[in-house]
């Protein structure tokens, strides 16, 4: 009696416990999500060492290759990378060089992390050499380094003129397709044959496609037009999370839509008012834009579109976002209302049923994939709404229209 009086009184017992329980179970929350999200390290060991040996014997066959290596964006989400490899890859194969392909840096697994390239894009990585054999194809004698600095109107007409050399091995060693670039009208003459070079290259990874497949189906949307499996439905990108601010950045600098949300062909797809990048509201209307003005897009996709009641919302919703869920529920409320729908003159009735990126079924050791899902499930969608300022959102665009040949009414930019 006496020494538990000393250590404390029933009830702070009981407090202690429920402490103690709680640390175990968040910490066993933590070390589950985090495993979770752990990628598989044995899967892409094996790829690493298959993209080596592929390389070493792609370069024995083929010695009157010429190869390009490009300095390349380090770090910054997949998309941004995903969208600049295909580019340069196209590059390559425009001058008939053999594209030396670098991994994808990786910030889920760390910042400098790295995951290879045919994990997520195969396309890419076929009769191409990885980086890692560069000096295998190229001695330093046989290899010219170049600068590639000239203003971004010239600039891909120049840097084909240079890769056209008679050089065994380029390096380009400035960082050419940067951010300016990108957003530059440069990028417009470039689209006809990237096009083309999409609708014959691109490829995702088989554990990829596999799980958007699955996603389809666990999730009952319809893959394509001709199959019959499924509902017909609209995706659309709700980016929020660390958007709000990176909006208000962009703002303050007056910029403009990302890479192919800027092809003038898009320009009827801008849903009105038109943006102006001088004026700082008329960003973030576009860039964040508000439920009201989501929900007023949606209606001018639907309102005549009565077979079209299911919509798979992607959005960027975690455990350092929580609100974004909130906002959801709210989209959600708002487009299932019976008598919202009929006052926005729907024809079909409300949505039946809002899917999103939480349900996607991601198993145990997939999350690295789920970034590449979700573009598929946007990209095969009968109508995409999506955000000008984002990187998957543009990408979704790019192969709409590129490799499979979609039209643009049914896209809608915010
Ligand atoms: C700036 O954009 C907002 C949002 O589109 C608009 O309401 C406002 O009139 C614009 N301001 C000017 C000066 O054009």
């Amino acid at each position: 009696m006496q020494y538990r009086n000393y250590l404390a009184s029933p009830s702070s017992w009981r407090l202690l416990r429920l402490f103690l329980a709680f640390i175990v179970a968040s910490s066993l929350l933590i070390s589950y999500l985090f495993l979770k999200s752990r990628p598989s390290y044995a899967l892409y060991t094996i790829l690493a060492k298959h993209e080596i040996s592929e390389s070493r014997r792609f370069i024995h066959n083929s010695p009157d290759n010429k190869y390009v290596l490009f300095k390349q964006l380090q770090g910054a989400g997949f998309n941004n990378q995903a969208q600049e490899i295909l580019l340069f890859h196209h590059l390559a194969w425009l001058t008939s060089r053999v594209y030396v392909y670098q991994p994808i840096i990786w910030r889920p697994r760390g910042s400098q992390a790295t995951v290879p390239l045919s994990a997520f894009m195969p396309g890419v990585t076929r009769n191409s050499i990885s980086a890692a054999v560069f000096n295998e194809a190229c001695s330093p004698e046989e290899t010219k380094r170049i600068k590639v600095r000239v203003n971004n109107g010239v600039l891909w007409e120049y840097t084909k003129q240079q890769l056209n050399g008679r050089e065994k091995c380029i390096v380009v060693e400035d960082w050419i397709l940067n951010w300016n670039f990108l957003a530059s009208a440069a990028l417009h003459d470039i689209w006809p044959e990237f096009q083309k070079y999409l609708s014959k290259y691109f490829q995702w990874s088989d554990p990829i496609r596999a799980i958007a497949a699955r996603a389809h189906n666990h999730l009952n949307l319809r893959e394509s037009l001709s199959n019959p499996d499924g509902e017909p439905y609209i995706a659309l990108h709700f980016r929020r999370g660390d958007f709000e601010g990176h909006c208000q950045s962009l703002a303050e600098h007056y910029t403009g839509f990302t890479t192919w949300a800027t092809l003038p062909s898009l320009d009827p797809s801008t849903y009105p008012p038109t943006l102006t990048t001088a004026n700082q509201t008329s960003v973030i209307e576009h860039c964040y834009p508000t439920l009201h003005r989501i929900v007023e897009i949606i209606d001018a996709q639907v309102r005549d579109k009565p077979h079209l009641r299911t919509i798979h919302v992607l959005h960027d919703g975690a455990w350092d976002h929580p609100l974004v869920y909130a906002q959801h529920y709210r989209l959600e409320a708002t487009l299932t209302n019976a008598a919202r729908a009929k006052r926005a003159g729907w024809v079909g009735g409300p949505m039946r049923r809002v899917t999103h990126s939480g349900q996607v079924p991601i198993r145990w050791g997939e999350a690295d994939w789920a970034v590449m899902v979700d573009v598929e499930l946007a990209r095969r969608a009968e109508v995409f709404i999506g955000n000008g300022y984002s990187s998957l959102s543009t990408q979704v665009v790019a192969l709409r229209l590129g490799a499979d040949g979609g039209r643009v009414e049914d896209i809608t930019l915010l």
